[in-house]
C-alpha cells in the first residue's frame, strides 16, 4: 500500500488549497501559478468539479484542458493532489439515468443543477464512477506531479441518506448478510413489540415516514447501511485508482461533522488520513471546537500525521452569519491544527469564485487580489509553514482519552428518547473543552481500543455499549486506569436492547452504582449538586442512582432525587471509576474534575485561552504555543524558536494574539510554565 508522504512531500508541511481551473481561462491558469509561488504553495486539489469537462459525454474522454493545468503545475513545482468528480455528476448523467438521482425520506428525488452524487446504491451511479476514476488514474497514475489522490468530495455531504428504489433493494442485501436470517433479524429488531413481524424478505423496506415511530432497530441499522454504501462508493474508486496508480488515496473526512459516516471505519481505508474544518462563526471561541475536530482526526488516523485538507482562510458562506476572521486568527487556526498534528495546511479555495454559490467564500486569493490583509497574511502563512518542514512526520503524545462511538451517536440520535435536550456531541463538547482549558491533550477513542496508554479515560455519552466494550473498560481500570463515565451510559446493547439487568448493568462492577430511573429536567431546570461542600449546577438530566459498593462523592440538593448520590467513585482491582450521573458545564466539570485529575496523575496548566501542544518525532519535539488571550505570555524554553521571537535568558514572550514553535532536540514532552 502506499503512504503519506509520497517521497516528493517528505520533510515538508503541505501548503495550498483546492484548485478550481475549470472556472477560469487559460491566462488566469498562468497568472494563478505564478501567485502560487510568491505564496509558498506547494500542494494543491484539482479536478472535484470538472467531470463534465473531462466527460462531455458518456463515455468520451477530453482531458485537454486539464492535461494543460497538470503541465503548468509540474512546471512550477507545484504538487497535485487529484480529485475525482464524482460528487457532482454531469447533467447528461441525470438525463440518461433519471433514477440515479438521490431521493428523500418523503420520497423527493433530488435535481441537477447544484452539487451532490446521485444514489449511492444505484449501479449506473457506480459504475460512472468507476469510469472516471479509472480514465483518470490510467492518464494521470504515473504522472511524477501527482502525489496524492482524492476521491470524491466529502462522503456524506450535503446528503448521505437516500430513499430510492436502489436503497430499498440493496438494503434487503445487505439485511440478509448481516443476519442470514429472518428469525435472527425479527429478534434483534424486537418485531414482537407493535405487531411489527417480517415473514418474507420482500416487505421490508426503508425507516420511511410512519404513523408513530419507526422500529428503533431498523433506524439504527439503516444509518449502518447509509455508512456502508457510502464508503462501498469510495472503495469502488480507491480500488479502480489502485489498478493504475501507486500513490497514496485518501477522500476528506468531516471529522465531528459528519452524521453519516464512521470515521473508524472509513480511516482504515485511507492511505492517509484527511480533514475538512470549517469554524462555527457563532461561537465566541472556535478554537475549542477546531481542538476537538483536529483531536479526532489524529485519533482516527491512528495517532499518525493527517493531511488539513480544507479550512478558510476567513469568512465561509453557509452559515447564518458568516464571520470574518480577525487579523492572526487564520495564522492560529492553520497552526493548531498543525499542533494537532496535521502535516498541510490547506484551504478551500486558491481563487475566490467571481460565479455560483460560493462567490462570497473567502479565499487564499480574494476577489480584491494582492492589495489586501488576506492576500499578505495567505503570503506571510506560506512562508512561515514552509520553515516547519522539520515537524512533518512528528506525534502528538495524549495521556487522555475521550470515547467516540458513532454508533452510539446513531443510536442515541433516534426519537422517543427520555429527553430531547441530552446530546451526546454537546456532552462531548463540554467534557472536551474542559480539558482544552485545562491544558490537556486528548485523544479521542474507540470504547474497543487498547486504551492502556492513557492515564485517564472519559466516556460522557456512551448509551449504546456493547458487552464487550464495557469489558474492555472495565479491563481498563482493573490494570490501573482511572475512567470517568457520564449519564445515560451503558444503556443499550448493538440493537438499541436495554441492557438485561437493567441501565448501566455492564459497567456496574466497575462502577459499583446502578441506574434505576432516569430523572429529566424541564426546559430551563437545574438542579444542585454538593460535591464535599461546593456547589456544582446541572442541567438538563438527573439520575435515581442505586449505590453498589461505590461511594457518592457528591450527592444532589434538590431535584427528583434530593440526597440521592450525584456523583460516584469506586476503587476497582488498580484503578478507579466514576460515575457523574448528572450534566454539569464547563465551569462545574472543573469542580467535579478535580478528584478524577488526582486519581489520574494529571496536573492542570495555569494558563487559560494558552494553547500548548507538543509533537515528539524521532529526535526532536516541537512545542507550539498558541496565544489566544489579549496579554503576553512568558515561557521558559530550552530550544530554539522555529517561530516566534527569541527567546532572552531561557524566556519566550508570546505576545497576544502570536504563535510561536519552538524546536527541541531531546524527544521528550516539555512541561512548560508560563
Ligand atoms: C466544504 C466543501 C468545499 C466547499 C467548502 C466551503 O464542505 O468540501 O467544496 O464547499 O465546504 O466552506
Amino acid at each position: 500500500m502506499s503512504s503519506w508522504p509520497h517521497p516528493r512531500m517528505r520533510g515538508r508541511v503541505a501548503y495550498g488549497g483546492d484548485y478550481n481551473p475549470e472556472q477560469w481561462t487559460p491566462d488566469v491558469w498562468r497568472e494563478d501559478i505564478e501567485l502560487m509561488r510568491s505564496a509558498g504553495v506547494t500542494m494543491v486539489t484539482i479536478g472535484l468539479w470538472n467531470w463534465a469537462e473531462v466527460e462531455p459525454r458518456e463515455g468520451v474522454y477530453d482531458f485537454s484542458r486539464l492535461d494543460e493545468v497538470v503541465g503548468l503545475l509540474h512546471e512550477a513545482g507545484i504538487a497535485i493532489d487529484l480529485g475525482t468528480p464524482t460528487a457532482s455528476p454531469p447533467s447528461w448523467f441525470f438525463a440518461t439515468y433519471p433514477h440515479a438521482r438521490v431521493v428523500t425520506r418523503d420520497g423527493v428525488p433530488l435535481g441537477f443543477g447544484s452539487r451532490g452524487m446521485a444514489s449511492p446504491s444505484s449501479p449506473d451511479y457506480r459504475r460512472a464512477a468507476i469510469g472516471i476514476a479509472d480514465a483518470l488514474a490510467r492518464r494521470y497514475g504515473d504522472h511524477p506531479a501527482v502525489v496524492l489522490w482524492h476521491v470524491h468530495n466529502e462522503y456524506g455531504a450535503p446528503v448521505g441518506e437516500d430513499y430510492s428504489e436502489h436503497a430499498v433493494r440493496e438494503f434487503r442485501r445487505w439485511l440478509q448478510e448481516r443476519y442470514g436470517s429472518l428469525e435472527a433479524l425479527n429478534h434483534a429488531w424486537g418485531t414482537a413489540f407493535w405487531g411489527q413481524r417480517y415473514d418474507d424478505w420482500e416487505h421490508l423496506g426503508l425507516p420511511g415516514p410512519t404513523p408513530s415511530a419507526p422500529n428503533p432497530g431498523q433506524q439504527l441499522d439503516f444509518r449502518r447501511f447509509t455508512d456502508h454504501q457510502l464508503r462501498a462508493c469510495y472503495l469502488a474508486e480507491r480500488d479502480a485508482i489502485r489498478a493504475h496508480a501507486a500513490q497514496p488515496i485518501t477522500t476528506n473526512f468531516m471529522a465531528a461533522n459528519c452524521p453519516t459516516t464512521d470515521l473508524w471505519a472509513w480511516a482504515r481505508e485511507v492511505d492517509v488520513v484527511s480533514n475538512d474544518h470549517y469554524l462555527t462563526a457563532a461561537e465566541v471561541e472556535p478554537e475549542v471546537g477546531l481542538a476537538l475536530a483536529a483531536d479526532l482526526t489524529r485519533s482516527v488516523a491512528g495517532g499518525a500525521p493527517w493531511l488539513l485538507m480544507e479550512h478558510s482562510t476567513s469568512g465561509v458562506n453557509w452559515q447564518p452569519r458568516n464571520v470574518a476572521k480577525r487579523p492572526g486568527e487564520m495564522r492560529r487556526n492553520s497552526l493548531a491544527h498543525v499542533a494537532r498534528g496535521s502535516d498541510a495546511v490547506l484551504f478551500f479555495q486558491w481563487r475566490a469564485s467571481r460565479v455560483g454559490a460560493e462567490k462570497f467564500h473567502s479565499a487564499m486569493l480574494p476577489h480584491g487580489g494582492t492589495d489586501t490583509r488576506g492576500w499578505r497574511e495567505v503570503v506571510e502563512l506560506g512562508r512561515e509553514v514552509g520553515a516547519l518542514g522539520q515537524v512533518a512526520g512528528s506525534r502528538v503524545h495524549a495521556d487522555v482519552a475521550i470515547l467516540w462511538d458513532t454508533e452510539s451517536f446513531w443510536a442515541q440520535d433516534l426519537p422517543w428518547r427520555p429527553s430531547v435536550d441530552l446530546d451526546p456531541h454537546e456532552r462531548i463538547r463540554t467534557y472536551h473543552e474542559r480539558l482544552w482549558r485545562d491544558g490537556l491533550t486528548v485523544d479521542l477513542a474507540h470504547p474497543g481500543a487498547d486504551l492502556s496508554g492513557y492515564r485517564l479515560v472519559l466516556a460522557p455519552a456512551s448509551y449504546l455499549l456493547t458487552r464487550d466494550h464495557a469489558a474492555n473498560l472495565t479491563r481498563y481500570v482493573e490494570t490501573g486506569g482511572t475512567l470517568l463515565v457520564g449519564c445515560f451510559s451503558a444503556v443499550v446493547n448493538e440493537n438499541d436492547a436495554v441492557h438485561e439487568g437493567g441501565f448501566l448493568d455492564p459497567l456496574a462492577e466497575v462502577l459499583g452504582v446502578r441506574v434505576h430511573e432516569h430523572l429529566p429536567l424541564r426546559e430551563g431546570e437545574s438542579i444542585e449538586i454538593d460535591l464535599a461542600g461546593q456547589p456544582v449546577p446541572g442541567t438538563i438530566w438527573q439520575e435515581d442512582v442505586a449505590l453498589e459498593g461505590a461511594t457518592a462523592v457528591g450527592s444532589y440538593r434538590d431535584g427528583y432525587a434530593p440526597g440521592g448520590p450525584a456523583i460516584t467513585r469506586h476503587r476497582h482491582g488498580a484503578g478507579i471509576g466514576w460515575y457523574v450521573s448528572a450534566c454539569p458545564d464547563v465551569a462545574g466539570l472543573a469542580t467535579v474534575l478535580a478528584g478524577v485529575y488526582r486519581d489520574a496523575g494529571l496536573t492542570t496548566a495555569e494558563h487559560p485561552g494558552v494553547e500548548i501542544v507538543t509533537r515528539v518525532g524521532a529526535e526532536s519535539s516541537f512545542m507550539f504555543v498558541i496565544n489566544h488571550t489579549d496579554r503576553e505570555v512568558r515561557v521558559p524554553i530550552d530550544g530554539n524558536p522555529l517561530l516566534g521571537t527569541a527567546p532572552v535568558d531561557g524566556v519566550l514572550p508570546v505576545a497576544p494574539g502570536d504563535v510561536a514553535v519552538v524546536h527541541h532536540t531531546q524527544a521528550a514532552v516539555v512541561a512548560a510554565t508560563t
